[in-house]
């Protein structure tokens, strides 16, 4: 199997386990008409006023960020490429009485299947362009969706947090590329990043870290102009095996020596 094919199968049999684990909370969702995911709630400061904006949530997963993003406002497309995400994510906005549309597709096909400089705001990130083998064609796919003077929003995992290896029993240690590789990192895990309430079969992923340098070249080779880098201390999900604390945000950062390295980025760029 390719690695296209290997990430899909991994992800179709997480997503319906990742509905039910209490971690991603999807009843808060429909009991509350006001909740937002943990993400978003992070966002908000630095999205600002996204009401009225018609947006494309690239790498949706589940849905609860393009859930979130809706309740702000803004009018909402999830695209994803399982269909076991795709579905959880329509389930989960008709629970919470939200009118989002999703739409199945590789990302690298996304501006074949989506209109064209359609969209005012373009978000992503969380987990997502570490699945992805090329950072330039996913810049390109990103620059079609935008309308000229459209945003892009993504915060991801820091390329040097994926660069770390996750046993931190003896300290921080690279041991992974911190640059955009051509062959992938293969990972064999048996679980996931969640409480889940089932062993999976399929337990190899590929995946590939991109630096910032490149993420960077890559959006201004497409015609982007970059609005915002900020680095932050902490990052949503329990990302190394010891030596984290977790906040009352739901943010995961390091016990001790948080000033040594970054966990997450924030990135905004305008199409000019
Ligand atoms: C870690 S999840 C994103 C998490 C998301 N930020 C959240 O917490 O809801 C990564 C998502 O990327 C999707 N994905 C991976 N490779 C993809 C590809 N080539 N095209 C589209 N979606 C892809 C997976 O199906 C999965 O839903």
């Amino acid at each position: 199997m390719d690695s296209f094919a290997i990430n899909l199968a991994n992800w179709d049999e997480r997503a319906p386990a990742h509905a039910r684990s209490a971690d991603y909370g999807l009843a808060k969702f429909a009991a509350d008409p006001g909740h937002l995911s943990e993400v978003v709630r992070f966002d908000q400061p630095r999205l600002g006023d996204i009401a009225g904006l018609r947006g494309v949530h690239l790498q949706c997963h589940i849905g609860t960020d393009t859930v979130s993003l809706a309740r702000l406002g803004a009018r909402m497309t999830g695209l994803d490429f399982s269909p076991a995400a795709v579905a959880e994510a329509a389930r989960l906005a008709e629970a919470a009485g939200v009118t989002a549309d999703f739409v199945q597709s590789d990302l690298y096909a996304a501006a074949d299947v989506l209109p064209n400089e359609a969209y005012d705001l373009v978000f992503t990130g969380i987990g997502a362009l570490c699945w992805l083998p090329d950072i330039r064609r996913w810049a390109a796919v990103v620059a079609r969706l935008l309308k000229p003077g459209g945003r892009l929003f993504l915060r991801e995992g820091h390329p040097m947090l994926w660069a770390l290896h996750e046993d931190t029993a003896d300290g921080l240690r690279v041991a992974y590329p911190y640059f955009e590789t051509p062959e992938p990192l293969v990972s064999d895990e048996p679980g996931t990043y969640v409480d889940a309430d089932r062993e999976f079969t399929h337990t190899v992923s590929h995946s590939w870290n991109h630096g910032l340098g490149e993420l960077v070249t890559a959006l201004l080779a497409e015609g982007l102009r970059i609005t915002m880098l900020v680095e932050h201390d902490s990052v949503p999900w329990k990302a190394l095996d010891q030596g984290m604390v977790e906040d009352e945000r739901g943010e995961w950062r390091l016990a001790e020596h948080r000033e040594r390295v970054p966990l997450t980025y924030t990135l905004q760029a305008v199409k000019e």
